[in-house]
């Protein structure tokens, strides 16, 4: 921004960098929780045809309330949570990113809070921040977890009008309880404030761990936010939704910007649901993977947080960077994130996975005093 001569930018954005992990041009990519695995040829063929039929019809707006996209992600939400709901429950928008900024813009703004419990999704203080909403934090637990009482109270301190759970977190990988999901919601609905469960990577929770959708019918002021951006491989295609009461979602068509979802992206998210089997087909596969990535770096004696998310959280390091960049120099991208000393793996296919554990070993190899118990602040 130094050689801009118009007015000032925004106070509140003033000495921000733009958000984004590093991308760099490396081959094995473990850095944003991306499902490694491409569609087959025969997904992208479908998806070539519904984008040139698509194409067809580009001299008209799209279909601005998208209907038929929303009833396609109620059919398969539905079927995936174990819940009904119909097109009218479902929001969509350019990524779950983008769902969730409609949020803020329907519920937060000024002279109203939004509250999360950190470490989480660093995305979140941002939505904050550009809908001039006050951003407030509770604490997770040292497992990550969430204390009730200790939510609790934050919300009757703050009284926020927004609060984002992420569950499986970003980047610790922990999902909530249900029965700690239905308490926060219920103390909320009396505030009044609209509780959303970010489920982006839902799909990838273990056996037994329920979704937030079947709490919907229940509570008036919860939303549960999906994506097809992690285990259905489609994050290039910038596909997010959510689930909620209708209400809640009529809320979120005032604020939307008219045609938001191209009518292309509308038809690349309509073919890829068609072919939801394989696309979701290597899900129980990256799931294995990650609890053996966790078992494998117990085994190094590191610390390795459980996960119901395509990535582990693992550490702690004395110099978290000096591990960062030298899994790079073996061509291995991984994120730096999550608190002083941890790191974040993504689980990748049986190759790339190999290639970092190759990487670290040889790392810790070369520092056996790379590890720390605590880190100091
Ligand atoms: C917890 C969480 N929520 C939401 C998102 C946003 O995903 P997208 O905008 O691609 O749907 C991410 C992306 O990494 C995430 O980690």
């Amino acid at each position: 921004m130094a050689d801009f001569s118009g007015p000032p930018l925004r106070e509140e954005l003033e000495g921000f960098e733009p958000y984004g992990a590093p991308q760099l041009d490396v081959p094995v990519l473990l850095n944003v929780n991306e499902n490694p695995y491409p569609p087959s040829q025969a997904v992208v063929d479908d998806i070539a045809r519904a984008v040139t039929e698509a194409a067809g019809g580009l001299n008209r707006y799209p279909d601005r309330e998208f209907l038929a996209l929303r009833n396609d992600l109620a059919a398969y939400l539905g079927a995936e949570s174990g819940a009904d709901l119909t097109g009218e429950q479902v929001w969509a928008a350019n990524g779950s990113n983008e769902v969730m900024l409609h949020l803020l813009q329907a519920f937060g703004g000024p002279g109203r809070t939004a509250l999360s419990f950190a470490p989480t999704y660093s995305m979140y203080p941002e939505y904050a921040r550009d809908t001039n909403t006050t951003w407030v934090t509770g604490r997770r637990e040292t497992d990550f977890t969430i204390d009730v009482e200790h939510a609790l109270a934050t919300l009757a301190e703050h009284r926020p009008s927004v609060v984002l759970l992420a569950s499986p977190n970003n980047p610790t990988g922990t999902a909530l309880p249900l029965d700690v999901i239905e308490r926060i919601t219920k103390t909320c609905a009396e505030l009044p404030c609209v509780v959303v469960v970010d489920e982006a990577y839902g799909e990838f929770r273990r056996a037994g761990t329920p979704s937030a959708v079947t709490l919907l019918p229940s509570y008036r002021n919860l939303a549960v936010a999906r994506t097809m951006s992690k285990a259905f491989a489609l994050a290039g295609a910038r596909v997010g939704y959510l689930a909620a009461g209708r209400d809640l979602v009529d809320a979120l068509r005032i604020v939307r910007l008219p045609y938001h979802l191209s009518a292309v992206t509308q038809a690349v998210a309509r073919a890829a649901l068609r072919h939801r089997d394989e696309l979701l087909g290597r899900v129980a596969e990256l799931r294995t993977a990650r609890d053996e990535t966790v078992e494998w770096l117990r085994a190094r004696g590191l610390e390795a947080v459980d996960s119901d998310a395509n990535f582990v959280l693992f550490g702690r390091f004395a110099d978290r960077h000096g591990v960062w960049q030298a899994v790079l120099a073996d061509g291995v991208l991984i994120r730096e994130t999550g608190p002083d000393g941890w790191l974040r793996v993504s689980i990748g296919s049986p190759a790339e996975n190999d290639a970092f554990r190759r990487s670290l070993t040889a790392y810790l190899d070369r520092v056996p005093e790379a590890t720390v118990s605590e880190v100091q602040a």
